[in-house]
């Protein structure tokens, strides 16, 4: 379980370019659960998965995983937990150019202490999945926006991590490929891994088990299904 106490996170403090862009926030999100985060823009989505997911320090306040209070570990404990548990999916992709698609999806896994090519196979069936695998081999700046999502989802489901973290995963891609992701997710969920995700979709929204809605960096609203 991931518990958020009073998590604020400040932008640029004390200066004239000051933003709060998350104010004591307290969301709580269960193991096998599909949580949502969603929002006006700006409201402190991207703030709030970021410092769940251990990229970005928050400015006060505390996140609990299984009832430890991890934010005042180091670094590279954060660094070697999202390794192990974490699937991260960037609002803004963030794929290595000058790479295929698979490379980008492999060389992330280059630093663990297991022989890559392992999850080619697992990489090539999720490429199948999300129906790129004519494009495996294409360097990614030359695919498309959709198909760079893709690329993405891939690259951060390929481990099979027990918790994925998915920042608005389908805005490029078609309806029938959001149609598909959600429905991963929903396996995903099932097989007990935890997923959270910021999107306005309806259709996550429907088989959600939480959501939060957030305006102006708080939680204005919980709904549970
Ligand atoms: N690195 C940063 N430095 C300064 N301000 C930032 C930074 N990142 C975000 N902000 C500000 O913090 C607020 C919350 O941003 P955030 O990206 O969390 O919102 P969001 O809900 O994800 O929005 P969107 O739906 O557009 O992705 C915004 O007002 C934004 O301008
Ligand atoms: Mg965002």
């Amino acid at each position: 379980m991931i518990e958020t106490m009073n998590l604020t996170k400040i932008y640029n403090p004390g200066t004239p370019r000051e933003v709060v862009a998350a104010r004591d926030v307290n969301i709580r999100i269960d193991d096998g659960t599909i949580t949502i985060l969603r929002g006006p823009s700006g409201s402190g989505k991207t703030t709030v998965l970021s410092m769940i997911g251990l990229i970005l320090t928050p400015s006060s306040g505390r996140i609990l995983i299984d009832g430890e209070n991890v934010t005042r570990y180091s670094d590279y404990w954060k660094a070697l937990y999202r390794r192990m548990n974490v699937g991260f999916i960037f609002q803004h992709i963030n794929l290595l150019p000058g790479y295929t698609a698979m490379e980008n999806v492999l060389i992330p896994l280059l630093c663990l202490d297991e022989d890559v090519l392992n999850y080619k196979n697992k990489a090539l069936e999720l490429f199948k999945r999300l129906k790129i695998t004519e494009r495996v081999g294409n360097l990614v700046q030359q695919l498309s926006g959709g198909e760079q999502q893709r690329v993405a989802l891939v690259r951060a489901l390929v481990r099979d991590p027990k918790i994925i973290l998915a920042d608005e995963p389908t805005v490029f891609v078609d309806e029938e490929t959001a149609r598909i992701v959600f429905e991963m997710f929903g396996e995903l969920r099932d097989q007990g891994k935890t997923v959270v995700v910021s999107t306005h979709d309806p259709r996550l929204i429907k088989i959600a088990d939480r959501v939060y809605t957030m305006e102006k960096g708080t939680v204005v609203r919980e709904q549970e299904a």
